[in-house]
């Protein structure tokens, strides 16, 4: 079996539901604590051996070009400064030379249009596709844990959730032919359908280690729902050519295109911190405490 070496990490959308901030930061950028959320796809990616990184950007989005690259002057300021801790941070968020390339979808046509775009880079090999404002918190990342469980399938496998029934209407949902409590067989996959219609309840998370066929479905350029060019539409065609499978992965998910789950990963991020959770937690509380009494009507009992 060829091994997973590549990466896509599309990052070309517009991020409506997090404006104004997108006016003018790629929602990639937007932090969790203090790193941008696509960093997090690029450690978890690098945690399960990805040897190539290929962004999919766009207009508007050089800022997170340049947070993967070398900044001489200000490392040389930090050392001057004899920031070392501050200098160790900065350099950890660098990509090695050679091991990350940029390849621009000129408009936002879809999920399956972004990852058509980086067809070159990924040529005639497996590869794997990590939405960055999917962030997980988990022991093993999650695309680690894929990857093994990929050692015994083979073929194409997708990371799934179950989410409640009424929010079918949001993800790409499978159609399971066999479930074993971890793996869920494919028979089919349907992009955003009705609860009514809906074949499960087991959503699409963002994490995906695809054959590279699905390019050769993607060159149709077929639109799909939304009228947008469906990454789940052309993995459905490859069901009953290739395996393929769903896996429940573990570890608590943050869907940060959403901005209450924005606002509760930068909250459980930092409470993992050793050097913030105190501090955190106990800001935390009080902001609850405070709002409870608030909205009991009992101003005279705040806490001051
Ligand atoms: P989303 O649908 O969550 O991102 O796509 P969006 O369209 O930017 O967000 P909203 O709904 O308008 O707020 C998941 C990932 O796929 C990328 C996005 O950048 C995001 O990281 N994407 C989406 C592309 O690269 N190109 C596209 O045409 C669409």
């Amino acid at each position: 079996m060829q091994p997973v070496r590549k990466a896509v990490i599309p990052s070309a959308g517009l991020g409506t539901r997090s404006l104004p901030a997108t006016k003018s930061i790629p929602k990639e950028m937007l932090a969790i604590v203090d790193r941008p959320i696509v960093q997090y796809a690029v450690e978890e990616a690098r945690a399960a051996g990805i040897e190539l990184f290929i962004f999919v950007t766009s207009r508007g989005k050089t800022s997170l070009e340049d947070h993967f690259d070398r900044q001489f002057e200000l490392y040389h300021t930090l050392q001057h400064r004899g920031k070392s801790a501050q200098l160790a941070e900065a350099r950890g968020s660098e990509l090695a030379a050679g091991r990350y390339a940029f390849v621009r979808q000129p408009e936002p046509m879809g999920l399956g249009h972004a990852v058509w775009c980086a067809r070159q880079f990924i040529g005639d090999e497996p590869f794997a596709v990590l939405l960055p404002d999917e962030v997980f918190l988990a022991d093993t990342p999650p695309l680690k844990q894929m990857l093994r469980a990929h050692a015994s399938t083979g073929g194409n496998l997708i990371a799934v959730r179950e989410v409640p029934a009424d929010m079918t209407g949001r993800y790409g949902i499978l159609d399971p032919a066999f479930d074993d409590g971890q793996l869920v067989a494919a028979k089919g996959l349907v992009e955003k359908p009705a609860p009514e219609v809906a074949p499960s309840r087991l959503s699409l998370i963002g994490r995906y280690v695809l054959q590279p066929e699905v390019l050769d479905e993607l060159d149709r350029q077929d639109a799909g729902a939304g009228g947008e060019i469906q990454l789940t539409d052309a993995m459905a065609r490859l069901i009953g050519r290739q395996p393929f499978h769903g896996v429940r992965v573990e570890g608590e998910r943050f869907d940060c295109g959403d901005r209450a789950q924005l606002v509760a990963a930068n909250l459980a991020f930092s409470l993992r911190r050793p050097e913030l959770a105190t501090e955190v937690r106990n800001a935390a509380e009080r902001i609850l405490m405070e709002t409870a009494l608030n909205d009991a009507g009992e101003p005279e009992a705040r806490v001051a």
